[in-house]
Parts: structure tokens; C-alpha cells; sequence
């Protein structure tokens, strides 16, 4: 069985590949994948990488053979410093015990309260932006869904804080993708301003995570969030035992990065393209008139509003904030695609570039919330379009980060239409944890006429 599929060649010992990958992240990885289809093989110093994209090769990589791979180490490395052993970079048993551990909190009886407390958070946004205000978009979904999650899950309150939390956050998605898989890691003690910048951005949100657990651990009182889960945890299917504080402080920390950073940028990216998209947005406020009729929104409202849902879903397809799954390492030599994969080889499997192939999405770069219609979403492939990956791995969020991107879109629209402003130039997609535009999001809002607006635009 062949090894190695066609790939961009370097004969610099893949140093060339490697830079342009991390340089040039979005045009590499598209170009890739047009010039070599379904499959693609390239080196990048020491690591032998394939590139997967074809939904059946996808689908196998992350669900059917997925005991055939790991994180690779290179890069748990650096965010181990920040997640430890969370969901996101565990493997094995402790990750199987954790992720059972973790699923309550994430069962649809709870999900009536986390819509209230969206729609809360939402409206207290609302009730400061003033009309004719010019802001930042990207910075208010970040603070709305830090605070979203912080309530949701913790039962707390960081208005207060959500600047800081933000920028902390920046930071480490900065650093790691600054620093994730260069061999050349240089230690985070180093009094170098990056590094004090990092080693600031850690302790910040490890602070913040030891003093809630402190203050719960005191009581003992399960307060029915998350973090009483997490604390009383025991895993009646496993040893019966319960969590460790550095472990519940590891999941607190790894739930809170992964709960809001890609929710917000996924947020972003939706105003943008409904500010760019008129009659969507006309569509958008005449389904969220009729259906709220100017009430607050609730849970009961999510399969009501079935057009809010299409444009969520087709901004994931354009602007999936998670532009690249974490690469699977071969824990042993593995057969995909009539390849034989060596042991540690990287398997990188791409939603932004499979969710833009012309194979699967008719007139790919368009905009057109229709694909996810009814008639219209059963023909795209599985795995064709994977925002929130798939296997035993899948995102434990992706029902709760639909339903908060559905209640803040129709809860803004009932007040608002966010424009963007003139000083906002194209979008230019930056590539971090999460994919986020360049340099923010500048908007103008517009109030809309109250009571419930009934008109046409
Ligand atoms: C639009 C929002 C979101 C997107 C696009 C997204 C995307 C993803 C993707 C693609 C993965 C799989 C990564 C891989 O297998 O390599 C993942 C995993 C994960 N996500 Fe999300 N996510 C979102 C929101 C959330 C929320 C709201 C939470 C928690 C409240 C969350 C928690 C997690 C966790 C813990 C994992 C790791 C799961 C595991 O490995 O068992 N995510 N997410």
C-alpha cells in the first residue's frame, strides 16, 4: 500500500511549508486542498503531515479510527499550561471519565435556564447601546458570552471583569498560536515581554477559577451549575470516585476558554455577514417579529425560529472558528484512504477548507442561509460540514452554542440593526484558537422602531 499522496514539495526540509503554514495559514491550507483534492501529504521538518478532505476520509479520521490517534504532544504541550488535563487536550480513560463527568451539565433539562440567563445577559447589553453608537462588535460578543458562560456554568458574575477575562484570553490564543509546534519552545519563564504577557494572561484566568472553586468548596452546597457537578462529582460508570481540585480546576478553566472564545467569534462573524447581506437581515427581523411579537425570547422559542437557525449555520460554514481540528497524531500506522500511515504522522483535517469546496456547496463563497433549508440540508454530505467536528470527540457544546447564538441574534434584532461602520474595511480572518476578523469588528447601530417593529426595512 502506498505511504505518501501528492503534496507541495520544500527543499528546505519542509522549514518553507512549515512558515507558510503558520504565516499564511488560510491561503496554504485552500490551496492545498484544491491542488491535491482529497488527500495531500507534506513534510514540515521532523513531522510527516497528511491533509484529509473528503467527507468519508474525514468521518473516518474522527470517528471510525479515531482509537488510531492522539493530540500530538508538540502541541498539548504549550496549552497543557492553561487547560492541564481538561476535556479539550485529555486522552484515554481520564478523558472518558471526564467527558461523563461533564455531560449533565450539558443535558437539554438544563438548557431552559441557560436561555433565560442568555436572554438576560443579552438585554442588559442592550439596554447600553445607545443608537447611533459606533463599537466594537467583537469585543461585545466576547464580554456577552464570557459573561454568558461565567453565569451558566458557575453561577457567577464577571461584569466586572470582562475586560480583563477578554484580553487574557487574547493573549493565550496569541501565544499558542505563536507557539504550538515549533520545536523551538522557549520557556515561559523568560523575562521577555511576550512571556510576561502570557504568564499575566494564565494567571489571571487560573485566579479567577481558584477563587470560585475556594469559595465553593467552603460551602459545599450544590447550587445545581456545573461547577457543584464538577466539585461533587462521582463517576458512578468508572471507579466511583470524585474529582480532584487541580482536575476541577483543570475542566473550570478548559470549559470557560472553550465555552465562550469560539461562540463569540462565530457572533462576530454572523453580524458581519447579516450587516453585509440586507435582505437576510429583512428575513431575520420579520421571523423574529412574528414569532416574539416584542416578548422577551426563551428556550421555547430556539425551533421556533428556523431561519435564525439557517443563518447561524451557514456563518459557521463561511467563518467555522474552528478553522482546523486539532491535528490527530498516529499512535500506530493506520490505513486512510488507501494510504498507509506511518506511526506519528499528523493528520490535519480542515472545516474552512472542505466547508468551501465546490464539490459539496454549489457557488461555495456566497452567503446563502437556503443550503440549510428544508429540501436543501439533507444533500449535504456528512462530514461535508463538521463546525463542531464529529466522533466521541465532538464538541460537548455545540447544542448550547446554537441555542445561545439563536437567542442573542433574535434578542439584537428585536432592538437593534448592527451596520458595519465606514471605517470598517473587509473582514480579514486572523488566525487564533478561534478565527477571528483582524483587528475587530467596528459596527453602527441603528435603533429600531418600538414597539415590535412590523415593517419593511
Ligand atoms: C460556535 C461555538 C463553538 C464551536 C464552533 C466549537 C467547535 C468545537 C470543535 C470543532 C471541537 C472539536 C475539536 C477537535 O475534535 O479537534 C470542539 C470541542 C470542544 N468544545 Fe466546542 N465549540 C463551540 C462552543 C463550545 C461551547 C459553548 C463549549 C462549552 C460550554 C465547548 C466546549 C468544548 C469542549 C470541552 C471540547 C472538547 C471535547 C472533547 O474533546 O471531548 N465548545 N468544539
Amino acid at each position: 500500500m502506498p505511504r505518501y499522496p501528492a503534496g507541495p514539495r520544500d527543499f528546505f526540509f519542509g522549514i518553507t511549508l512549515a512558515r507558510q503554514l503558520r504565516n499564511n495559514t488560510l491561503q496554504f491550507i485552500t490551496e492545498v486542498g484544491r491542488a491535491y483534492g482529497d488527500m495531500a501529504y507534506f513534510r514540515m521538518g521532523p513531522v510527516r503531515a497528511y491533509v484529509v478532505n473528503h467527507p468519508q476520509l474525514i468521518r473516518e479520521v474522527l470517528v471510525t479510527k479515531h482509537k488510531s490517534f492522539r493530540r500530538p504532544p508538540l502541541l498539548v504541550r504549550p496549552l497543557a499550561k492553561v487547560d492541564g488535563q481538561g476535556l479539550v487536550l485529555s486522552e484515554g480513560d481520564l478523558w472518558l471519565r471526564q467527558r461523563r463527568l461533564v455531560q449533565p451539565a450539558f443535558s437539554p433539562k438544563r438548557f431552559e435556564g441557560y436561555a433565560h440567563i442568555t436572554v438576560d445577559y443579552t438585554r442588559r447589553m442592550l439596554a447600553r447601546w445607545q443608537a447611533g453608537a459606533a463599537l466594537d462588535v467583537a469585543d461585545e460578543m466576547t464580554h456577552l458570552t464570557l459573561q454568558i458562560i461565567a453565569k451558566t456554568l458557575f453561577d457567577v458574575e464577571v461584569s466586572e471583569q470582562t475586560t480583563k477575562l477578554g484580553e487574557a484570553v487574547r493573549v493565550i490564543s496569541e501565544a499558542y498560536t505563536r507557539e504550538a509546534g515549533n520545536p523551538l519552545q522557549l520557556p515561559d519563564w523568560l523575562p521577555l515581554p511576550s512571556k510576561r504577557r502570557k504568564r499575566w494572561a494564565i494567571d489571571t484566568l487560573h485566579d479567577m477559577i481558584d477563587a470560585i472553586i475556594r469559595q465553593r468548596r467552603g460551602s459545599r452546597d450544590d447550587r445545581g451549575d456545573l461547577l457543584s457537578m464538577l466539585l461533587l462529582a462521582v463517576d458512578e460508570e468508572g471507579d466511583g470516585r470524585g474529582m480532584s481540585d487541580q482536575q476541577a480546576r483543570d475542566e473550570a478553566v478548559t470549559l470557560f476558554n472553550a465555552g465562550h472564545d469560539s461562540t463569540a467569534a462565530a457572533l462576530t462573524w454572523i453580524w458581519y455577514l447579516v450587516a453585509k447581506h440586507p435582505a437576510v437581515e429583512a428575513r431575520l427581523m420579520e421571523e423574529v417579529d412574528t414569532v416574539l411579537a416584542g416578548r422577551a425570547a426563551g428556550y421555547g422559542d430556539v425551533p421556533r425560529l428556523p431561519y435564525t437557525e439557517m443563518v447561524v449555520k451557514e456563518s459557521l460554514r463561511l467563518y467555522p472558528p474552528t478553522w482546523s481540528m486539532f491535528p490527530r497524531e498516529a499512535v500506530a500506522s493506520v490505513e486512510i484512504g488507501g494510504y498507509r500511515i506511518p506511526k506519528r504522522s499528523w493528520v490535519y483535517v480542515f472545516p474552512w477548507v472542505t466547508h468551501r469546496d465546490a464539490r459539496f456547496f454549489e457557488n461555495p463563497e456566497e452567503f446563502q442561509p437556503e443550503r440549510f433549508g428544508p429540501g436543501h440540508s439533507d444533500k449535504i454530505p456528512q462530514y461535508a460540514y463538521f463546525p463542531f467536528g464529529g466522533g466521541p470527540r465532538v464538541c460537548i457544546g455545540n447544542t448550547f452554542a446554537t441555542m445561545e447564538m439563536i437567542l442573542i441574534l433574535a434578542s439584537v434584532l428585536q432592538k437593534f440593526r448592527v451596520k458595519l461602520a465606514a471605517d470598517q474595511p473587509e473582514a480579514e480572518p486572523e488566525v487564533m484558537i478561534a478565527i477571528r476578523p483582524k483587528g475587530g469588528m467596528r459596527v453602527l447601530l441603528h435603533r429600531r422602531a418600538e414597539p415590535a417593529y412590523a415593517g419593511k426595512p
